[in-house]
Parts: structure tokens; sequence; C-alpha cells
């Protein structure tokens, strides 16, 4: 045997092992931390700005994050503090935290952002492009007169 010999054998060997060995196990990926996912109204959404103890969630096309590790940003004196509890699409696409972007009628139909342009709403799917991998979904914003919030008992 040269040493040659011997290390091929081994690999022999090793490569059969490989291919005879027992599967091991298909180990699931960790389950994300559980979370209710609830439905919402604009008015019901209000509460969650950070304030009293709540989390800091805002809505974006319909889906609401948990914003709470980030509150620096979103939270109570936070710079973006203006969404906490509010749908955010309208700022986010237009690039703009103003009071002004915030839909003012909580009854009403939710912003439907009809008169944003393609720049604004390819802008809109970048932001929910980075919460998607930094927050949490925890539920879905609906109107206050929708199927969905008269299932929910929200209205
Ligand atoms: C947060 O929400 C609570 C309850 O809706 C409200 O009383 C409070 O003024 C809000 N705080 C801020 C900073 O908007």
């Amino acid at each position: 045997m040269t040493p040659i010999n011997i290390i091929l054998l081994s690999l022999l060997v090793f490569m059969a092992y490989l291919r005879l060995r027992p599967k091991a196990p298909n180990t699931l990926p960790k389950a994300p931390p559980p979370t209710v996912f609830k439905t919402f109204t604009p008015p019901t959404l209000l509460p969650y700005n950070g304030t009293n103890g709540m989390p800091v969630y805002f809505a974006v096309r319909g889906r609401v994050f948990d914003v709470s590790s980030g509150r620096n940003f979103y939270g109570p004196g936070g710079p973006y503090s203006n969404f906490a509890g509010r749908d955010a699409s309208r700022g986010l696409a237009c690039g703009s935290f103003d009071e002004s972007m915030l839909t003012k009628n909580l009854e009403g139909p939710l912003d439907t952002m009809s008169d944003l342009g393609p720049e604004e709403m390819e802008s809109l799917r970048g932001w929910e492009e980075r919460f998607e991998e930094k927050y949490l979904v925890v539920g879905r914003l609906v109107p206050v007169d929708s199927p969905e919030a008269k299932e929910a008992g929200l209205s």
C-alpha cells in the first residue's frame, strides 16, 4: 500500500459512508414567534402608537406591520411618529412624513392612491420589501364599512 492508495481507499470508504449513512431527519426551519393575525380598521389601529405600553404598528397597503423594534423612528418622539397607528402608504410612496399624507377620515374608505404615478408606487414597493425583511406583519387593515370589518366585529 502506497500513501496514495491509502488516501484513495479512505476517500472511497468515506464516500460510501456518505451514500449509505441514514438520512438525518429533516430539521424544520425555526418557526417565527407566534403572532395573532388580526383585522384592524383605521380607528382600531390608532392606539398602536407606542404610548401607554402599546406596540408601534402601521399599515402599508392593507398590511399591518409591527414596527416596535424601530420605535426610535416610528415611536413617540421619533421623526416618523406621525405614521404610528396610521396607514403609512401614501407617505412612504411620496417620501414625505408630512401630516397631510395621512388619511383624514378614519371612518371612510382606505387610501387607494390612484392619483399616484408609477414612480411613487415603485418607491412604495421598495419600502414594503424592506419592511417585509425587518418587521412582522401582524394583521390587515380594512375600511370600517367593509364585510371584513363586520366579520371581525369591528363595525
Ligand atoms: C397615541 O394614541 C393614544 C390613544 O389613541 C393617544 O391618546 C395619544 O395622544 C397618542 N400619542 C401620540 C404621540 O400620538
